[in-house]
């Protein structure tokens, strides 16, 4: 602000000098029989009028369109826990890309909205959003979220038995979180999607899984995680929103849900993430009853595994397996369905205790 004041006085000045110069210089002129020409000292006034106008313009234009876009950066520094950036950052892309991130953005918030049963764009998914398991848009820490996306992938994945894509890694969610089918990988949605992981990842290195990054992985158990135990645990802490059928809550707009489904036609596949209870015992722990967040959770850890093994109990829409875990010793320790490669029944694979597997497993990798 100082440099534009100084120039101001200076130019006032300049004025000021100038018109009682050119009184001085007229009135010698006049005096001496001289014609005054007006022209000269008319110029330099407009000159210095105009100089005025545009440092008083500079003064009040606002400040942002001078300044350099403020850097993009996660809010989390050393050991704070990843939480996204501030979506205000959008606006400062560049590139043409803010509104395809933005649009990313509200798909992962509006899933069935533009793809549900009843979808603006098309009918492909389940009813439910990706952002009912990734919470706000895939940004808490410990639910869910996206930040290590951009940077981990494409990965080796043992349940494809490929190099994975961030576009394959989204349609699996597709496929079988929303029970539907994938998305086109050229088509707009899929690429405002991928733009929106993207720019999650902004700043997080190749490699590198902030803390707080996707689900917590709680302690096993040195139990199986029992139903019964988890069926009560359901009545007293989770039937008041999703329903005791387990069916959810429509939503007013009739186009998604308010409490989405656990179970039934509409809730996800047997194939999907949630249906491991490590999964979904570490989503629960830290994000439910909705309201609790990792920094004041209020189920115990058992209490996480049992309402899980009581929820995963439940009927779900089913779906072809057999092409998963080509290379069965790779099956995670919660994968509920044979063959295995140790000999530890189906039932403990489902329920636990997790331990004994996990130890067999590390010999067969050995
Ligand atoms: C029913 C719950 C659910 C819904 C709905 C859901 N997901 Fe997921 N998603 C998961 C789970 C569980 C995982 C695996 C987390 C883990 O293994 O730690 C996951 C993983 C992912 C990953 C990989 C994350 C990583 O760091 O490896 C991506 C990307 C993803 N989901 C995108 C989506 C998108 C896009 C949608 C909406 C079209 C969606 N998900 C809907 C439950 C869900
Ligand atoms: C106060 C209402 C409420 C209660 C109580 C509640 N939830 Fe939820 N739950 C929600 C809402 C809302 C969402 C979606 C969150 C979002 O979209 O931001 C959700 C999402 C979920 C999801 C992921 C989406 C899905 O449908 O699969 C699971 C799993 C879940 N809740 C389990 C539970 C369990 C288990 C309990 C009891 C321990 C519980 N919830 C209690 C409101 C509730």
């Amino acid at each position: 602000m100082l440099v534009p004041i100084i120039l101001l006085v200076m130019a006032l000045l300049v004025l000021l000098w100038l018109s009682v110069t050119d009184q001085a210089i007229r009135i010698l002129k006049e005096r001496s029989g001289h014609p005054y020409d007006e022209r000269g000292p008319r110029i330099a006034r407009i000159a210095t009028w105009g100089v005025v106008a545009a440092i008083v313009g500079i003064m009040l234009t606002p400040k942002k369109w001078f300044e350099p876009p403020p850097p993009m950066v996660a809010t989390y520094v050393g050991d704070s826990l990843w939480a996204g950036m501030d979506t205000a950052l959008i606006d400062h892309i560049g590139g043409g890309r803010e509104d395809l991130v933005r649009y990313g953005r509200e798909l992962i918030r509006n899933t069935a909205f533009y793809l549900g049963p009843q979808g603006v764009v098309a009918h492909q998914t389940n009813g439910m959003n990706c952002q009912n398991c990734h919470l706000d848009a895939g940004t808490r820490p410990w639910g869910n979220n996206y930040s290590a996306v951009w940077s981990t992938y494409p990965k080796f994945r043992e349940r494809s038995g490929t190099n994975e894509t961030v576009s394959k890694r989204i349609n699996d969610c597709f496929e079988r979180s929303l029970n539907g089918t994938a998305l086109d990988t050229a088509g707009r949605e899929m690429k405002a999607l991928l733009a929106y992981m993207e720019w999650l990842g902004t700043g997080i290195e190749v490699k590198k899984k902030p803390e707080g990054s996707g689900l917590a992985e709680l302690p096993f158990l040195d139990r199986a995680a029992d139903p019964v135990k988890g069926e009560a645990i359901y009545t007293a802490k989770c039937e008041s929103c999703h329903q005791k059928d387990g069916g959810g809550l429509m939503a007013a707009s009739g186009t998604t849900y308010q409490y989405p489904p656990l179970w039934g036609e509409h809730s996800y596949n047997i194939g999907a993430g949630l249906f491991r209870l490590s999964r979904f015992a570490g989503y629960v722990k830290n994000n439910m009853p909705q309201g609790v967040t990792w920094e004041n959770p209020q189920l115990t850890d058992e209490e996480a595994w049992d309402v899980a093994a009581y929820v995963n109990s439940q009927q779900r829409p089913s779906r072809d397996l057999s092409k998963d875990w080509p290379k069965i010793a790779g099956k995670p320790v919660d994968h509920p369905f044979g063959p295995f490669a140790d000999s530890l029944p189906e039932s403990q694979h489902k329920f636990g205790p997790f331990e004994p597997i996990a130890e067999a497993r590390k010999k067969a990798i050995r």
